[in-house]
């Protein structure tokens, strides 16, 4: 949630729930899985923000509803202030682009690295074929490729290139933000770097904000003005991005804040030292639901499934913070 006295968000969550059915046999009843409950997120004009957590704790879902490619179960994502369910797919698309994880997937094989990086031009009837031409020529600069790229195929291009694609593609139409979904996870650790450096050149040349989701808290502080952290469908803590990483507030920002990468742990997933009760959003526990993990629950946090609420004195506007756990001292109502 943001304080009144922010910039207006471009893009921006309020209140988001999202449920899906479920059913694990043949033979047994449909649940229901909630993957986001109540999150808020507001992504200001040209800035950057992360987004944190977990695998399953509902990032991808997040970004997905952003995107206007699913609706929410409750709560709105409104674009400039419009509900974007307003707006229609198309418009949705003309103004927030993708980028995903896996490169390869989202490039079709078939196409050359030209026709990919056009295509939404195409799609979006922008220009005439000499000026899509020129323009991919520019995107292709921009990310730091080569033009004798524009004839390859996907196949022919690393994974740093085919994700300098996905980047220039998703750039085309000039969009007001990206939904960047783990965009290093599946590359190299070498090219991990450029490719976040790229991000935020990028980021400063076209004025374009962004959604940085990553479940490296260090990865997102070095391109975000602000980090969001999500534990099972809830924003746990929200605040500056070097301020959360330098003195996190929440237990569970605590756990991802000191966490390091696990050398050939072969999942390249931080080591949250927090046992290995995995988070399980069909069985979200009562009370506060990171209490099973938490080193620092009470028997208070089994009765009370806390609020997001101002860290105190955290100051408004930029420097505003806010935590969801009741061992966290908060501004005064
Ligand atoms: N289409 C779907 N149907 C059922 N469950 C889903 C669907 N999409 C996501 N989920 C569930 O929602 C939770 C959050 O998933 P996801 O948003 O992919 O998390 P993350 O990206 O943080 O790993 C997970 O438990 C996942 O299994
Ligand atoms: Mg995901």
């Amino acid at each position: 949630m943001s304080p009144p006295d922010r910039p207006p968000a471009v893009l921006e969550a309020r209140g988001v729930v999202k449920q899906y059915g479920v059913t694990a046999g043949l033979f047994s009843a449909p649940r229901t899985l909630t993957a986001l409950d109540g999150v808020g997120i507001s992504i200001e004009k040209g800035s950057a923000v992360g987004l944190v957590g977990e695998s399953g704790s509902g990032k991808s879902t997040l970004a997905r509803l952003l995107l206007g490619v699913e609706a929410p179960s409750g709560g709105e994502i409104l674009f400039d202030g419009a509900p974007l369910g307003t707006l229609g797919r198309r418009a949705v698309a003309r103004r927030v682009q993708p980028v995903f994880q896996d490169p390869f997937g989202s490039l079709n094989p078939a196409h050359s690295i030209a026709e990919i990086v056009g295509l939404p031009l195409a799609v979006h009837r922008i220009g005439d074929r000499h000026s899509r031409r020129a323009r991919v020529a520019e995107l292709l600069d921009q990310v730091g490729l080569p033009q004798r790229v524009a004839s390859a195929r996907p196949r022919e291009l690393s994974g740093g290139q085919r994700q300098r694609v996905a980047i220039a593609r998703a750039l085309a139409i000039r969009p007001d933000v990206l939904i960047c979904d783990e965009p290093t996870s599946a590359l190299d650790v070498s090219v991990q770097a450029q490719i976040l450096n790229l991000l935020a050149d990028l980021r400063r040349e076209t004025g374009v904000a962004m959604l940085l989701i990553s479940h490296d808290l260090a990865v997102v502080q070095h391109l975000c003005e602000r980090v969001a952290i999500l534990y099972l469908g809830r924003i746990v803590e929200e605040g500056p991005a070097g301020a959360v990483l330098k003195d996190p507030r929440h237990p569970y920002a605590l756990a991802l804040a000191r966490s390091v990468l696990t050398v050939g742990g072969g999942t390249g997933l931080p080591d949250l030292g927090l046992g290995t009760q995995w988070p399980n959003p069909l069985d979200i526990p009562s009370g506060c639901r990171f209490r099973p993990r938490c080193p620092r629950a009470i028997p208070e946090c089994a009765g009370t499934d806390p609020a997001l609420r101002t860290v105190a004195g955290s100051g408004a506007s930029g420097t505003h913070r806010s935590a969801a756990c009741i061992r966290v001292e908060a501004e005064p109502a």
